[in-house]
């Protein structure tokens, strides 16, 4: 991409980093209401819910938006759960879809009045002993899986989640044994398609599996639903298609069955591309022949590229007016972490870069700042919002070095 002086075609990028420090993550209001707004129309079967699964971003001002627009949660931890009842989420419009978590968290869950869904044996035995008589979610491993790298694929014989269908009447029994009603199916392949074939897949297996418990009402379809990061080169999810065939899929089930309540749970489509996150360039070298552009990005603010090779668009803001050039070879694009593994881009095409300049990292809204961390003692940044009238407000404050160790 090129140079760019707006953020969202809105706002002064060195402004805004002026204003509140670098690096920033920076929400557009408009973008996150729109993206709630198509998934909530995915479907026209009338018993259809959407919740947002918030290990994406856990902003609270953002989660309200979320709330704002009619979408429920999922909760991964209490630290989610809390985050949520924070952002004015009832209880019944969350739930807990833990793994391999404590006694205690469960209780948390249970005491807040919140649906459970487990995805294990073990782990719905534990339920049972805290919760006799409640509701509980079975998480399903349908035994296939599909994502974008191999750490982000969550159904199959070698994924960690869910429980194997095969020990469904075995969960069927511990359930019983506990006066337990299973109320709900639930369950998530993985992380981005583009295509829905895999994800129709899934949905059909999984409402056989409903078709065999008669007290489910509630089928979660899961996540997944992919952003096209490569600008101009990835096609858009089209969403029109899957949601036609999602809804034949489930009308006709209804049709010979009985009728039942759908959810997904999209994290990235809803708050990946709201976000972008803004950078400065703080070096530049030729080293061995090849070209560095040092910034203030390192993978403690945004890991996805270090951790799933993931690309993100990067556009340059320069410092002051002057003509465009490009490097004469591709580039690597690094942060300012203590390790040689520390690249945001490699093999990029870019405009040249001066110390100074800012950088747009675009679709940085979903797992940037929730996966963000304090490697090398270096504070979270801030998060900002613009609002749908132009204001820009401060939604979370940068930590300060007092922070990192709070007395
Ligand atoms: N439901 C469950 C149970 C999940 O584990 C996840 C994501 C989702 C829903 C939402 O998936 P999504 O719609 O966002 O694909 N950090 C990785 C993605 C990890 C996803 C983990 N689970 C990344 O940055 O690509």
């Amino acid at each position: 991409m090129g140079f760019e002086k707006l953020v969202f075609g809105k706002t002064d990028v060195h402004e805004l980093l002026n204003e509140f420090g670098s690096p920033l993550y920076v929400y557009d209001e408009e973008i996150l209401r729109k993206r709630c707004q198509e998934m909530k129309s995915l479907l026209t079967y009338p018993q259809f819910r959407v919740n947002y699964s918030a290990k994406a971003n856990t902003n609270v001002e953002l989660l309200k938006i979320v709330r704002s627009e009619g979408l429920d949660v999922d909760g991964m931890s209490p630290g989610e759960m809390y985050l949520e009842i924070k952002a004015g989420f009832r209880s019944d419009r969350i739930t807990f879809i833990g793994n391999n978590v404590s006694r205690n968290e469960l209780q948390f869950a249970v005491d807040n009045g919140i649906l459970v869904s487990v995805d294990s044996l073990s782990q719905l035995k534990l339920l049972g002993e805290i919760n006799r008589g409640g509701s509980v979610c079975l998480r399903i491993n349908p035994g296939i899986g599909a994502g974008h790298h191999d750490k982000v694929i969550t159904g199959g014989k070698k994924a960690k989640f869910g429980i194997a269908v095969e020990d469904l009447p075995l969960a069927q029994e511990i359930a019983a044994r506990c006066e337990m009603t299973i109320s709900g199916l639930n369950q998530h392949i993985g992380s981005l398609f583009l295509e829905p074939d895999a994800y129709v897949a899934a949905a059909a297996a999984i409402l056989e599996l409903a078709a065999m418990i008669r007290s489910v009402e509630t089928v979660d379809l899961g996540g997944g639903f992919g952003i096209p990061y490569r600008h101009g080169v990835e096609q858009r999810l089209d969403l029109a298609n899957l949601g036609t065939q999602l809804d034949t899929l489930i009308n006709d089930w209804v049709a010979s069955h009985r009728p039942i309540s759908i959810r997904t749970e999209p994290g990235r489509y809803v708050v990946a591309e709201c976000g972008a996150l803004l950078g400065t360039v703080t070096a530049v070298k030729e080293n061995y022949n090849t070209f560095f552009v040092g910034t203030d990005i390192g993978f403690n603010t945004l890991v996805r590229p270090v951790m799933y090779d993931s690309y993100h668009e990067i556009s340059v803001v320069p410092r002051e007016e002057r003509p465009y050039e490009e490097y004469s070879k591709p580039v690597y694009v690094v942060g300012q972490i203590c390790e040689s593994g520390d690249i945001l881009a490699h093999d990029r095409v870019i405009p040249c870069c001066h110390e100074g300049d800012a950088l747009i990292v675009h679709d940085a809204g979903a797992y940037g700042f929730s996966m963000a961390s304090t490697y090398n003692s270096r504070p979270l940044p801030a998060e900002v919002l613009i609002e749908k009238d132009g204001t820009i407000r401060l939604i979370r404050k940068a930590q300060t070095l007092q922070d990192l160790w709070p007395d």
